[in-house]
């Protein structure tokens, strides 16, 4: 099966990025044909510093192969290094009716919060569709606020299908509703807005200690059982744990010999080792960032093959000499 996810590179990743969507999606590595890519077209629409979009298209390229993304299984690039997707994505405006857009959700969300309404905005959903269309991609693994630009997508191939026969194959979502949301130090979800968030990548020891301290657990003195249920400390240790080790962990809470202390110090060790390899391979990658773009050239060497020929018949198609 034939997936595709785009990356927003959006800074600093925490442990709710991780388990809500970095993990799941390296995963599929495994046992489908996985292409990643790191979406700077898209992110350039609410960027407002040339330097930082460039530094952030880096840093998450860095931060997803150290977490994972094996370049021998998965074809992994930049975006803009396949700029055949922008011409695709002149040619499928052409197919997308304006009400389509102005029925996108995220365009409206965006716009209320403040950013300025300009085209790239509003036909962000257009330039997705290219992404996914040039592809042949089977399946976009979103999260829900994603959905409608598959659906749109699936819109504009359509369209364009029945204009020129089956030249597109049409993508389906794919939406994991049992993923949790992994909560933040102070027992909201975990966000980077929320000044709430574990980060993946601390800089020491010590001070992903400091930020384990800071999780909001009750006031139950120590020497008494603790509740693990609903427990901000557990809900985030449990996230490392098989079930055995949680059971493990419960018990320790009921056993009343242990206060919050020993369990931050704890959770702070699981995600400290948990993350060790990933932080070694970043350091690496950081000192040795020639290997990194040498990795993203190869992926745009192979995306720019299959780019190549899919905008052959879609040339052919629609009368572009
Ligand atoms: P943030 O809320 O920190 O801005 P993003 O919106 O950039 O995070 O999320 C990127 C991805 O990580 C999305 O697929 C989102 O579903 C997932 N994600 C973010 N926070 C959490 C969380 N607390 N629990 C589960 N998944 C999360
Ligand atoms: N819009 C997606 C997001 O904000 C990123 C993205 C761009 C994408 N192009 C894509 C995701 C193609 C899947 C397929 O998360």
């Amino acid at each position: 099966m034939r997936v595709l996810t785009g990356i927003q590179a959006s800074g600093k990743l925490h442990i709710g990025n991780y388990f809500g969507a970095m993990k799941p999606m390296i995963e599929l590595q495994e046992s489908e044909e996985l292409f990643t890519f790191i979406a700077n077209y898209h992110s350039l629409t609410t960027s407002k510093n040339a330097n930082l979009l460039k530094q952030l298209t880096l840093d998450a390229a860095i931060d997803y192969l150290s977490l994972g993304i094996d370049p021998n299984k998965t074809t992994f690039w930049v975006q803009s290094d396949v700029p055949q997707v922008l011409e695709l994505y002149w040619i499928l405006s052409k197919f997308t009716p304006m009400g389509l857009l102005e029925r996108a959700h995220s365009y409206k969300d965006k716009v209320a919060k403040g950013i300025p309404a300009n085209h790239a905005l509003f036909s962000y959903p257009v330039l997705m569709a290219a992404d996914i269309l040039l592809l042949d991609t089977q399946k976009v693994p979103v999260g829900k606020d994603q959905i409608q630009h598959v659906e749109i997508t699936r819109d504009i191939a359509t369209k364009l299908n029945n204009e020129y026969g089956e030249i597109f194959t049409l993508p389906e979502y794919i939406v994991n509703d049992d993923l949790a949301t992994i909560p933040g130090i102070d027992g909201q979800k975990m966000s980077k807005s929320y000044d709430n968030a574990i980060d993946i990548f601390m800089e020491t020891e010590k001070k992903l200690q400091k930020r384990c301290n800071k999780i909001i657990s009750s006031s139950t003195p120590l020497g008494e059982p603790l509740e693990f249920n609903g427990c901000n400390i557990y809900n985030l240790a449990s996230l490392f744990l098989d079930k055995d080790k949680k059971i493990e962990l419960q018990n320790r809470y009921q056993s009343g010999k242990e206060g919050y202390g020993h369990f931050k110090k704890y959770l702070k060790d699981l995600i400290w080792s948990e993350f060790e390899e990933a932080r070694e391979k970043r350091a690496y990658y950081l000192e040795h960032q020639d290997i990194v773009r040498d990795i993203l050239n190869d992926g745009a060497n192979k995306m720019r093959k299959i780019a190549d020929a899919k905008m052959a018949t879609v040339r052919e198609a629609v009368g572009i000499l």
